[in-house]
């Protein structure tokens, strides 16, 4: 159904992963998209090129408010007013209470929250002028409970983003924007899978796997869809709520 013809969107992280997928989504329902990257142009560039002239490549990192503003005086000037923000740009760093590298821990939370923060921050304008917008904020299952260690710090980057996303949904509510977030759970993509061998991310994999009703792992599309679903009209009766895409885990605090 081509329900975003017309409507601009800005994907941050759209280079590669989950936020590549939202933006081949989001150009199929007929958006015009800006793939914003913070280091991988090649790969943002073939995104583009992937879904033709309603396309553009930006560079920058979302943690740098100036670049951002830049970003999306950008996308404003050759593909519109953005109508729609997904911030799915997002870093993780292993992390826990007696173990953490305080300069990961800031980075993390610069990119993670302070972005999210940055990027709601630059569109909002625009959409309150036009009465109309659709933001969809990357948190994770992390955030409401986890069987893998480690992942304490990123995980409260990520509560910090459904806090957002429900404070941010009852500030710009009565101008016609809507605000959800979507917690995708382990997904195929270099976040999760970058720096191990074939065999360990077999390994890994069958183990989510094992823990969810569905019997696997989410690919980028799985997350990609729901996401579309959120920017589309057709959720105009949603604000506020945390998608869950998770496969069923049942494992949530269980020690495994
Ligand atoms: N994969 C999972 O299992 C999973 C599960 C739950 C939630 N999530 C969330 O889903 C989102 C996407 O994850 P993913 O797995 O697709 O990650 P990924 O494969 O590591 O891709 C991350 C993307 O974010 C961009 N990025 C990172 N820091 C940035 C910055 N400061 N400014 C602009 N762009 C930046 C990267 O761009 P460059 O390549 O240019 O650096 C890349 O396009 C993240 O928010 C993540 O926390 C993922």
């Amino acid at each position: 159904m081509m329900d975003l013809q017309g409507k601009t969107a800005i994907v941050t992280g759209g280079s590669r992963g989950i936020g590549r997928a939202v933006c081949l989504e989001l150009a199929s329902r007929g958006a015009r998209v800006a793939v914003n990257f913070r280091s991988g142009h090649d790969a943002a560039q073939e995104v583009t090129t992937g879904i033709g002239t309603n396309a553009l490549a930006i560079q920058a990192d979302v943690s740098d408010r100036a670049a951002v503003k830049a970003m999306v005086a950008r996308t404003e000037a050759e593909l519109g007013t953005p109508d729609i923000l997904v911030n799915n740009a997002g870093l993780l760093y292993p992390g826990s209470l007696l173990d953490y590298d305080e300069e990961q821990f800031d980075r993390m939370w610069r990119t993670n929250v302070k972005g999210v923060l940055y990027c709601c921050e630059a569109v909002a304008p625009g959409m309150i002028e036009r009465g109309w917008g659709r933001i969809v904020n990357l948190s994770s299952n992390a955030a409401i409970g986890t069987a893998l260690p480690g992942t304490t710090l990123y995980a409260a980057t990520k509560g910090a983003v459904l806090t957002l996303t429900k404070r941010l949904a009852f500030e710009l509510s009565p101008s016609g924007i809507t605000v959800n977030a979507v917690l995708p759970g382990f997904t195929k993509t270099d976040m999760v899978l970058a720096g191990k061998t074939e065999e360990e991310a077999a390994r890994l994999i069958e183990a989510v796997s094992n823990r969810s009703l569905v019997g696997r792992v989410g690919e980028p599309a799985d997350i990609a869809s729901l996401v579309g679903y959120a920017c589309s009209e057709a959720s105009a009766f949603m604000t506020g709520q945390f998608l869950l895409a998770d496969g069923g885990r049942q494992d949530y605090l269980t020690r495994v």
